[in-house]
C-alpha cells in the first residue's frame, strides 16, 4: 500500500517514526507492506531531513493526490479548508483517507463520509478522537452487538490536565494552563480547549457512532472550564467528587441527548480517577453493562499509533473495508436532539453574596418559586469581610427551571458575582 503524506508536524512526524521502526514487522508478522510513497509539506525547509533520508517530498499536495500509485492519502496537516479540498479530491481519485483532523470531520464529515462511499473509498479517523484510545473501532466493531445506552467522557487531556493540577496542588486555572500549551498538550487556538469545542468535536463524533445520525456539533450544548475557580475545586472535594469536563451521550428513544460541560463525578466513578492529560471514554451498553476505555488523548506517539493503526487496518484489508460504511452521516439523517432545557440533573450552585440579613431567604425562595428543591446548603464563616459564598446542592430538577432562577438570582443586588452552576454526573 503505497502512502502519500501531508504534514510532518507532531503527529506527522511521529507516524513516519513508527512506519520506519515497524515496518519490517510488518511485513513479516502481517504480510503487509506499508510504503510512504511521498511526503508533503508547506516549505522545502519542513521536507529537507526527510529528504536527506531518501523519501519522496513534494509542497504541492495537489500534485501528490493526482498521482494514480498513491493508494491511501494521511492528512496531518489540521484545519478546515485546504484538508476539505484535498480530503475531496482524494476521495473523488478513489483513494482511502486516514486523518486525525475531528475539527474538519465534526463541520464537513457530512458532506465528505457520503463522497467516500459514493467512491468506494474510506476514511479512518481512530487518531481523531481519545488519540490512542481504540474508541472509533470499539465502537464500530467491538460493541456491535450491543446498543450503547450511555456514553461519558474525557476526550480533552488539556482540561484535565488543568482540572487535575488546580485539585491537586491548588493550582489557579491561568498558571496551569501556560503550562499545558507549554508542554503542547493545547489547541493552537487555547480556547477551543477551555471553552469546550474540542471537546464539542469529539462528542459530536462519538454521539453520531453511537446514534448512526449525524449530530451537529454545532447544534450541541457546549459549556467549557473556564469559569472554573479554585473555589468550586475546594467544594467539589468537600463533596467528595472531582470537577470533570465531560462529553455526554445519552439515547433518548429516538432522539438523542448529546453535550459538553463540567460536571461534579462522585470519586467513587471510574471517570473520577481519570487524571492528568488522560482521556477516557466510559459506556454503558445493553448486552455488556459498563466499561471504560483510558489512555493518552493526544501527543506524538499515541495519536501517531492510531493512524498507523488505520493504515494497518486498510492494507490488511486490501482497500475493501466494507465493515464500517458511514454514508449515513450526512445532513438528512440529521439526529433530533434533546435540548437543553428539557434536560435533568442535580445541581451545584455556589453564589457569592453581600454579607447582610435575609440574602440566603431571598435566594430560597427564588429556588422554591421555580419549584427546585434544596439538597443541602453550604455556608462558612466569612473570611473576605463583605463577601459570603453560599453553595447550595438541589435534588434532580429540570435546566429549564434552573436558568430562570439564576437569571433572578443574578438580578438581586445582594448577589455581587456571576453565580456559578455545576451539573452532576447522573
Ligand atoms: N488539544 C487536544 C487535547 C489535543 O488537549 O486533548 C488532542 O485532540
Amino acid at each position: 500500500m503505497r502512502i502519500g503524506l501531508i504534514g510532518t508536524g507532531t503527529v506527522g512526524g511521529g507516524v513516519i517514526d513508527i512506519l520506519e521502526s515497524k515496518s519490517k514487522s510488518f511485513q513479516e508478522d502481517l504480510g503487509l507492506t506499508l510504503e510512504l510513497a511521498c511526503i508533503c509539506a508547506r516549505t522545502d525547509e519542513e521536507l529537507a531531513p526527510f529528504k536527506a533520508k531518501g523519501y519522496t517530498v513534494t509542497t504541492s499536495a495537489d500534485q501528490m493526490i493526482k498521482d494514480p500509485s498513491i493508494d491511501v492519502l494521511v492528512e496531518l496537516a489540521g484545519g478546515y479548508e485546504m484538508p476539505r479540498k484535498w480530503i475531496t479530491a482524494a476521495l473523488n481519485e478513489g483513494k482511502h483517507v486516514v486523518t486525525a483532523n475531528k475539527a474538519l470531520l465534526a463541520k464537513y464529515g457530512h458532506e465528505l463520509f457520503p463522497l467516500a462511499e459514493e467512491k468506494g473509498a474510506h476514511i479512518l479517523f481512530e487518531a481523531a478522537v481519545g488519540g490512542g484510545i481504540p474508541i472509533i473501532r470499539s465502537i464500530q466493531e467491538g460493541f456491535v452487538g450491543s446498543k450503547i445506552e450511555h456514553l461519558s467522557c474525557i476526550i480533552n487531556g488539556t482540561c484535565n490536565y488543568i482540572l487535575t493540577r488546580m485539585s491537586k496542588e491548588g493550582l489557579s486555572f491561568e498558571s496551569v494552563l501556560k503550562d499545558a500549551q507549554a508542554k503542547g498538550y493545547a489547541e493552537a487556538d487555547p480556547t477551543f480547549d477551555i471553552e469546550g469545542v474540542d471537546s464539542a468535536h469529539k462528542t459530536a463524533l462519538l454521539a453520531s457512532l453511537c446514534s448512526r445520525k449525524h449530530v451537529d456539533f454545532e447544534k450541541i450544548h457546549v459549556t467549557g472550564v473556564s469559569s472554573i475557580t479554585s473555589a468550586d475545586i475546594a467544594y467539589a472535594k468537600e463533596l467528595d467528587c472531582s470537577i470533570k469536563l465531560l462529553g455526554l451521550y445519552h439515547a433518548s428513544g429516538d432522539r438523542v441527548d448529546a453535550r459538553v460541560h463540567p460536571c461534579l463525578v462522585p470519586n467513587d466513578h471510574l471517570l473520577s480517577s481519570v487524571n492528568g492529560v488522560l482521556n477516557a471514554v466510559f459506556l454503558e451498553c445493553d448486552n455488556l453493562g459498563p466499561t471504560l476505555q483510558t489512555g493518552a488523548g493526544a501527543g506524538r506517539l499515541p495519536t501517531a499509533s492510531a493512524v498507523v493503526a488505520d493504515l494497518v487496518s486498510l492494507a490488511r484489508s486490501a482497500g475493501k473495508r466494507e465493515s464500517i460504511p458511514m454514508g449515513w452521516f450526512q445532513k438528512n439523517n440529521e439526529a433530533d436532539l434533546v435540548p437543553i432545557e428539557e434536560t435533568e440533573a442535580r445541581y451545584y450552585f455556589r453564589f457569592t453574596t453581600q454579607d447582610a440579613c435575609g440574602v440566603l431567604a431571598n435566594i430560597t425562595s427564588i429556588l422554591a418559586k421555580n419549584q427546585i428543591s434544596i439538597e443541602s446548603i453550604i455556608q462558612k464563616d466569612v473570611k473576605d469581610p463583605g463577601k459570603v459564598s453560599i453553595v447550595v446542592i438541589t435534588e434532580k430538577t429540570k435546566e429549564k427551571r434552573i436558568s430562570s432562577a439564576i437569571a433572578s438570582i443574578d438580578a438581586l443586588e445582594s448577589v455581587s458575582d456571576k453565580s456559578q452552576v455545576i451539573r452532576f454526573l447522573m
